[in-house]
C-alpha cells in the first residue's frame, strides 16, 4: 500500500495571531466540510501560534491535521537565550518539525552536523523531521545539483540509526523554485525524486522505500495535481500558497484525489 500523501504548510514569519487562527480554521472546516481525510495535512507555524492553533486541533478531536514547527534547537534545554527546545514542542503537541529549510541553512548559518544533532534531538522526543534539502540556482546552472543535493543528504542522513531514519520525511526544495513562482519542471522534478529515491536507498535498504519525499519551490493549486503524480513525489511542502486556505486546500484535494 503506497502511504498517504503529505501535504505540508510552511507558513514562515507570517501572519499575526487573528490572521494565522482564522487560516488554521479555515483550513480545518474545509478539510472537514470536503472529506479530504485521506492526505496527511501538516501546518508549520511559527513558535507563538502553534499553542492556539494545539487549541484548536485539540477542539476538533480525531483529525488528520498535524501541527509542525519551522525550526528546534539541538540541545536538550540550557542556557540558549531565544531558543526553543524539541521537548517543548511535543509537550505542544507538535508532531513535526521542519529541519534544514534552505531560508535557515542561509540566514541562521545551519551546517550538516548541527542539523543532524536538531533531528536527532527531535527524534528522542518524538518529534518526525521533515529534512529539506535543494540546490541553488548556480548549482543548477553548473548541472552539479546531484552532486549537491546528494551531499546534502549523505552528511545527515548516515548518522540516523534504521529506527531514527524510518522516522524522517525528505522534502526536496530547489532553491530557486522557493517563493519565485519558477517551478522545477516535471522532467526536473522527476529526475531528482528518483535520485532522492535511491540515494535514500543506499543509506538504508530496509526504510528507503517507505520514507516520504516531498517536493517544495512554488507549488500551488494549478500545479499540484501534475508535481504530485510524478513517481517518488509523495506530496508537497508549500510556502506562499499556503498563506490562503482555499488555495491550500485545493492543493490538499488535488493530493487526495491520486491517493
Ligand atoms: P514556496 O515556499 O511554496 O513559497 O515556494 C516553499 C518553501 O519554502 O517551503
Amino acid at each position: 500500500m503506497t502511504p498517504a500523501k503529505i501535504v505540508a504548510a510552511n507558513w514562515k514569519m507570517n501572519l499575526n495571531k487573528v490572521e494565522a487562527l482564522s487560516l488554521a480554521s479555515e483550513v480545518l472546516e474545509t478539510v472537514r466540510r470536503e472529506n479530504l481525510y485521506n492526505v496527511i495535512t501538516i501546518l508549520a507555524a511559527p513558535y507563538v501560534h502553534l499553542y492556539p492553533c494545539a487549541r484548536l486541533l485539540e477542539g476538533i478531536g480525531n483529525f488528520p491535521v498535524s501541527l509542525a514547527a519551522q525550526n528546534c534547537h539541538h540541545e536538550a534545554q540550557g542556557a540558549y537565550t531565544g531558543e526553543v527546545s524539541a521537548s517543548m514542542l511535543r509537550s505542544y503537541g507538535v508532531e513535526y518539525v521542519i529541519i534544514g529549510h534552505s531560508e535557515r541553512r542561509e540566514y541562521a548559518r545551519e551546517t550538516s552536523p548541527m542539523l543532524l544533532a536538531k533531528l536527532k534531538m527531535a527524534l528522542k522526543n518524538g518529534i518526525k523531521p521533515i529534512f529539506c534539502c535543494g540546490e541553488p540556482l548556480a548549482v543548477r546552472e553548473a548541472e552539479q545539483q546531484n552532486v549537491f543535493v546528494e551531499q546534502q543528504v549523505r552528511e545527515v542522513l548516515t548518522g540516523l540509526t534504521p529506527e531514527e531514519f524510518a522516522q524522517i520525511v525528505l522534502a526536496y526544495e530547489p532553491v530557486w523554485a522557493i517563493g519565485t513562482g519558477k517551478t522545477a519542471n516535471a522532467t526536473q522534478i522527476a529526475q531528482m525524486h528518483q535520485f532522492l529515491r535511491s540515494i535514500l536507498l543506499s543509506i538504508q535498504p530496509q526504510h528507503g522505500l517507505s520514507t516520504s519525499i516531498l517536493y517544495g519551490g512554488s507549488c500551488k493549486a494549478s500545479n499540484a495535481a501534475e508535481i504530485f503524480s510524478i513517481a517518488n513525489v509523495d506530496g508537497g511542502l508549500v510556502g506562499g500558497a499556503a498563506l490562503d486556505a482555499r488555495e491550500f486546500v485545493n492543493i490538499i484535494a488535488a493530493a487526495q484525489s491520486l491517493a
